[in-house]
């Protein structure tokens, strides 16, 4: 006889990690809602790819979360939604402040008065600030060095003080770059304007937009351009699974790192798309900017250990395939997929 399994809040969940959580929660059989306000996410994917419920709203907005919390039983909430533009946290801090911190605050109560007492929080290693070693691990001091890494890191110090007052348990993972797409092809990462370095690779492979900009190329890494931890969005969703789990089974709360544990220069980004897409990419030398760690890695022995996650995709070639099948369906001429045969991909079962 199968088990029903509960239902679980996301918000943010039609945005790029959110929509691959609710993916990874509706496969181990979980019911998903998700509160998504839409700024940045994408109604097509929820309601095409994944079926699930949406409902479009604020998560700032008390009356609408009361009602949500008082109209569906809501076991746990996996929580996305942010703003994570960190230039734009240094122009618009005020924003950054409302949205991440006070939204979440107005999360946090409604939950506090429904007596839901689980919250799955997205973190971030921008929480570090500058790392005085590497790989960093957990207990590392977090200096965060812009408003966005000091929102999130405020949020984790409400957590903990929710936890000692209201009996709320978390399970924050503060991730290093999220990276990839589903390998099937159905989600992916779209981000208008897009700031991360694979997707605009890709672009560049693509032909919409002329080059890439490598900033600094005479760090003290192999061959002089910045070193960062990628991780595959299908490995973060699925450490998200067995954090929620964690919770639902009682655990207390727990922060984790999620990363690869080995990093990867950008001119092996650069390098490693080309082979991928077979598409020439333009990179040009620019200086360094400020504020850009020479190398930022962490190290995630701990969710490996306590949670038993096993990431599956470790290798740059499958993050960057996926990512790129993905860009070729939705941003693309093209509607096949490169076969992985002739990838020389490393295998895994
Ligand atoms: N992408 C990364 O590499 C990375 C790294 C570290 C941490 N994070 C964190 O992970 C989370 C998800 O990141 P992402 O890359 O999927 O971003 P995303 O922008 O694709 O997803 C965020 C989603 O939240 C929604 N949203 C934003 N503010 C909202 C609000 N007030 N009410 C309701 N919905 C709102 C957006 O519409 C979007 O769908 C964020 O909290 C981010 O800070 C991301």
């Amino acid at each position: 006889m199968s088990q029903t399994k509960p239902t679980i809040l996301v918000t943010g969940g039609a945005g790029y990690i959110g929509s691959h959580a609710v993916q990874s929660l509706q496969a181990a059989g979980y019911e998903v809602v998700i509160l998504d306000n839409l700024i940045y996410g994408h109604r097509d994917l929820v309601e095409n790819v994944l079926g699930a419920k949406l409902i479009v709203g604020d998560i700032g907005d008390r009356a609408l979360l009361d009602r949500l919390f008082s109209t569906h039983s809501i076991a746990a909430v996996m929580h996305f939604a942010a703003y994570a533009y960190v230039g734009e946290s240094v122009s618009s801090p005020a924003k950054y402040y409302r949205n991440n911190v006070v939204g979440t605050l107005t999360l946090l109560e409604a939950m506090v008065e429904a007596s839901v007492k689980k919250i799955v929080f997205s973190s971030t290693c921008a929480t570090y600030g500058i790392p005085k070693s590497v790989p960093i691990p957990e207990d590392h001091p977090q200096r965060p060095i812009n408003p966005y890494g000091i929102s999130k890191l405020t949020v984790e110090h409400i957590l903990a003080d929710f936890n000692r007052a209201y009996g709320l348990n978390s399970v924050i993972f503060r991730y290093f770059n999220a990276a990839g797409a589903d390998p099937a092809g159905r989600l992916g990462e779209d981000h208008t304007p897009e700031t991360h370095l694979i997707p605009l690779v890709l672009q560049a492979a693509l032909g919409k937009r002329e080059s890439i900009s490598m900033f600094g190329t005479d760090y003290p890494t192999p061959d002089g351009t910045c070193i960062r931890d990628y991780i595959h969005v299908v490995d973060l969703a699925q450490a998200h699974v067995l954090g929620l789990e964690r919770l639902l089974d009682g655990g207390d709360s727990e922060t984790f790192n999620l990363g690869n544990g080995s990093g990867f220069s950008v001119r092996e980004v650069i390098e490693t798309a080309k082979q991928v897409t077979g598409q020439p990419i333009k990179a040009i030398e620019c200086p360094r900017r400020p504020g850009d760690p020479p190398v930022l890695v962490g190290s995630s022995d701990k969710a490996r250990k306590i949670l038993g996650w096993q990431p599956q995709y470790r290798d740059l070639k499958d993050m960057i395939l996926h990512a790129w099948n993905w860009h070729l369906q939705r941003h693309g001429q093209k509607r096949d997929f490169l076969p992985i045969r002739n990838l020389q991909l490393t295998i895994r079962n």
